[in-house]
């Protein structure tokens, strides 16, 4: 959610600020900015739109200047437009923002700053007044950086260039996610490792109340008391291939052909090969004691919890809450103090979600999160910590990190019915051989998908499609709905298939699509009988299933899409293919803007 730059260099650098706003877009795309220090002279160029729009207004001017920052905003205070853009510039300052400023209209009223003109309607541009104000008075950039920030209320990762220092850049972090990064030649600073990984070879993880000073020689950090603080560099581990996209025409392509590695890449961390059993290694947490789990998480992230609901309870019979984490921690939860809070998140940086982890923490409540993002700030302020080993994930539209999520909280629940004994280990074992199928069966299911490009040419002219399913297909349909409509823009509900005579039936009118995720097994004709419901009122159904015997028997059945055969441990991972293919394809079809769908993006750090 907006993304931040600042590169200092012994060579121009607005071509790499540009390159690491590419790999920034996801987080927004609203507007995008860049200010360079030539000479102790500020330049600055910054549009409404699509970073394209900045690349094409910068081929009229020459930004020449060894030291910069740049932006792509995602709007929370004002309308996307050239003003609100950033980087919001007085004359001796230029800053970038990524957060909030919750004080932002109060402090716009101080005698500091009464007097200041505002040009844009953000809570941003205060911090330039405020900075610009101390500057005045005699303060070092430093100071003027720290008396700034103790006023500041809310989340920010500023980088911040004066006209006066043409070498340095500053950057400050409260809440929002701020990078370091070094290659030897170049230092910088950003809103996350993939921006930097064009300049930086190695990167530090700013903590809360840090203020980092760069030039292209040296980088500093100081942490909240002031003090000069050490803190640790390591390997950004992101090549250039994670973050481009390679063969594919959209990042989410790119990204639904690896549910295999993902899901692979996951399990194999949990998969114990001399003994052929589930296990999480290395995690010092007694699991037997655990009395109750909450998972909680938002958006994609929200509903692997709903699915590992029923892991968790099927398998380990341990009763299990989900939350959305913006409703988490104000609906004041009853937690057990043996009870253990599951975090769940791609990013690692969900700011709803990294205040749950808060709140629990707060009340010492023991925290597990499960992230994508090494050392993210998730990851980081949790007890406990997996990985989801699905590499960068660029689209907005989150898909393997979704298979991925799944494949931890399956290993989990099976780890603890294992060690708590409610399952034996002939059961893990054969639950284990079961999950080494994932790979090959996803492969399959990938291949069988692009039959779905079909389907997808009619269901564009739909006014709204809906999604049935039940048991673990429940929360598939809600994904499979919010997926589909984040990126066709055609409204998608997901329903447990058993709901839909309670109210959502009288939706249905003659050739409405209807998605109906039906796996063999004990729900399998209860699944029919409410398809059945739904064909009698004219829906026209799309089945998806594994199940070999179902025939399309009724001219209402529109086509049945069938996966291979799968077992029922991983059915809900092999299910997620046609799923996000099915909305994949629509979108392109619509040709809509697949990997960054409007008024979305990727990294959500304002709550
Ligand atoms: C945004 C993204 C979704 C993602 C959600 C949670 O809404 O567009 O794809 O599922 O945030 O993000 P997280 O990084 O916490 O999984």
């Amino acid at each position: 959610m907006c993304g931040i730059i600042g590169i200092a260099s012994n060579d121009n650098v607005s071509s790499n600020i540009i390159n690491s706003l590419k790999k920034l877009e996801y987080r927004g795309y609203d507007s995008a900015g860049i200010a360079i220090n030539n000479n102790e002279k500020i330049n600055q160029k910054k549009v409404k739109g699509k970073l394209d729009n900045l690349i094409y207004a910068l081929q009229e001017d020459q930004f020449d200047g060894k030291v910069g920052i740049g932006h792509t905003r995602w709007a929370t205070h004002g309308e996307p437009s050239d003003k609100n853009a950033h980087p919001h510039s007085s004359r001796s300052v230029s800053l970038v923002h990524n957060g909030i400023i919750e004080n932002a209209t109060e402090l716009k009223k101080t005698k500091e700053v009464r007097d200041y003109h505002f040009e844009s309607d953000t809570d941003s541009e205060v911090i330039t007044a405020l900075l610009t104000h101390h500057r005045r008075e005699g303060l070092s950039h430093l100071e003027s950086i720290k008396k700034t920030i103790t006023i500041l209320e809310g989340s920010y990762a500023l980088a911040i260039i004066f006209d006066d220092n043409k070498d340095t850049i500053f950057g400050a972090k409260n809440g929002s996610p701020l990078v370091a990064g070094t290659n030897g030649v170049e230092n910088s600073i950003g809103s996350d490792s993939i921006a930097l990984s064009s300049v930086a070879n190695r990167v530090c993880y700013l903590e809360d109340g840090d203020i980092a000073v760069l030039d292209n020689k040296n980088i500093e950090i100081y942490n909240i008391k002031g003090d000069k603080a050490n803190r640790e560099f390591v390997e950004i581990g992101i090549t250039e291939s994670d973050v481009s996209k390679g063969e594919y025409n959209h990042f989410m392509e790119k990204e639904i052909h690896e549910h295999p590695l993902a899901v692979g890449e996951t399990f194999r961390q949990f998969i114990d090969y001399d003994t052929g059993i589930i296990k999480i290694p290395n995690l010092n947490l007694d699991f037997s004691k655990i009395s109750k789990i909450h998972l909680i998480a938002c958006g994609t992230a929200y509903y692997s919890c709903l699915v590992g609901k029923y892991y968790f309870e099927q398998y380990s019979r341990i009763p299990v809450d989900c939350d959305m984490a913006s409703e988490f921690r104000y609906r004041d939860p009853v937690i057990d103090s043996n009870a253990l809070c599951i975090f769940v998140s791609q990013s690692g940086e969900t700011a709803d979600t990294k205040a749950a982890v808060d709140y629990c923490r707060d009340r010492k409540i023991k925290t597990l999160s499960i992230v994508n993002v090494k050392n993210s700030s998730i990851a980081r302020d949790s007890d406990y910590c997996l990985y989801t080993k699905a590499g960068a994930e660029i689209g907005v539209a989150s898909t393997k990190a979704f298979t991925a999520q799944l494949s931890v909280l399956l290993s989990m629940a099976i780890h603890l019915a294992t060690l708590i004994k409610s399952i034996t280990i002939d059961d893990n074992k054969k639950i284990c051989k079961e999950v080494m199928q994932a790979t090959q069966l996803l492969e399959q299911a990938i291949e069988r998908s692009y039959s779905l490009k079909d389907v997808a040419k009619s269901i564009t002219k739909a006014k709204g499609v809906m999604y049935l399913g039940r048991g673990t297909s429940f929360p598939l349909a809600l994904e499979g709905a919010l997926k589909f409509k984040e990126i066709s823009y055609i409204h998608a509900e997901g329903y447990p298939a058993g709901e839909m005579k309670h109210g959502p039936l009288a939706l249905i009118e003659k050739n409405l699509p209807v998605v109906c995720i039906v796996p063999p097994g004990p729900l399998f004709h209860k699944t029919i009988s409410n398809i059945q419901e739904v064909i009698a009122r004219g829906g026209k159904i799309l089945m998806i299933t594994d199940d070999e015997t179902l025939e399309s028997n009724s001219e209402n059945i529109w086509e049945i899409f069938r996966l291979p055969k799968c077992p029922k441990s991983i059915e809900a991972i092999i299910y997620s293919v046609p799923i996000h293919m099915l909305a994949y394809y629509t979108a392109v079809e619509l040709g809509n803007d697949v990997d960054q769908p409007r008024n979305l993006a990727k990294s959500v750090t304002v709550e």
